[in-house]
């Protein structure tokens, strides 16, 4: 479309009407796609037209995530993945690369924990390690040889709170998040010649199945007002909802954000700025 403004006035050209925050030709893969936070991105960056590959090791879930988008009219795959095994990410990356590039990784699958160092056991310290950080360096590691030859892609991770400030029982938790954190900055700082970005998003509290899950697990009878106990640590005095999430993480994915790399995204309701600790 050209405008004229008349004689002598500016004029401007557009070849097209952008459609902001459109992911149209761009292909992502989300892990942790089958639930909470990795549901609604995997939904939403669909919903702004990207081919989405949904990895989960819940496969069941993975599919109900793949048939709500194509239910839809938006288009994905699901995906049978362990984040923690090195050979399963490696085969379901190479499967997609085969047939389109990665623009987008979005590390989101990750597990919790309560408790602090006398009540955490080797084995939960082990368990979350092997999902929360080494799920982000196999998927990473899997893509970026294939971001570098594009000249091209994005990673976000899913941090926490958890990887800035001290939470009361979650020290596995936050050993890994912080972990989640300084990989986002090791990453961003490699792979900025490479056009390869890569940033964080840290949530507070959002409630999805993983937070009704612990508090179901760890206080028991009393899961009312635990709801209720975290909701109000939050001084905005709610949880954040798994699709608040998601609008950050597509605005974060579009080409409007191309100009942000090596950051982290704080969504939480004022948690780590406005708490007096
Ligand atoms: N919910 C919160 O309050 C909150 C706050 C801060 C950060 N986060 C982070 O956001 C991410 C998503 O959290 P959520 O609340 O949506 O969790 P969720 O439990 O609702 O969903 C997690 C998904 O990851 C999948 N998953 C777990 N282990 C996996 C593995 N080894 N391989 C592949 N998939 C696996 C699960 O099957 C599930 O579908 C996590 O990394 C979490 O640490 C959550």
């Amino acid at each position: 479309m050209i405008l004229f403004l008349g004689k002598g006035a500016c004029h401007f050209k557009y070849s097209r009407m952008n459609k902001k925050f459109s992911l149209k030709n761009k292909t992502a893969v989300i892990t942790g796609g089958g639930s909470g936070i990795g549901k609604a991105i995997s939904f939403t960056l669909a919903s702004q037209d990207a081919f989405v590959h949904v990895l989960d090791n819940q496969f069941e879930s993975a599919l109900e995530t793949i048939d709500h988008i194509k239910k839809n009219n938006f288009i994905g795959v699901a995906h049978q993945c362990d984040v923690s095994n090195i050979q399963e990410v490696n085969q379901v990356i190479l499967e997609i690369c085969k047939t389109s590039n990665i623009d987008i990784l979005v590390n989101n699958a990750g597990i919790a924990h309560v408790g602090n160092i006398e009540n955490c056991q080797e084995e939960d310290l082990d368990r979350l390690y092997n999902v929360n950080i080494k799920g982000v360096y196999n998927c990473s590691k899997a893509v970026i040889p294939f971001m570098k030859k594009n000249k091209n892609g994005l990673i976000i991770n899913l941090a926490s709170i958890a990887s800035s400030v001290g939470i009361s029982d979650r020290f596995a938790y936050s050993m890994t998040k912080g972990a989640v954190l300084t990989m986002t900055y090791s990453i961003a700082k490699d792979y900025v010649k490479d056009n390869i970005r890569c940033n964080c998003i840290s949530p507070a509290r959002v409630h999805t199945p993983f937070v009704d899950g612990f508090i179901k697990k760890n206080y028991p009878n009393e899961e009312k007002k635990m709801f209720e106990n975290l909701s109000k640590t939050q001084p905005i005095g709610r949880m954040g909802t798994p699709q608040e999430i998601a609008d950050l993480a597509l605005y974060l994915c579009s080409e409007e954000a191309k100009f942000i790399t090596g950051s982290n995204f704080a969504i939480d309701g004022g948690f780590v700025t406005l708490n007096s600790h």
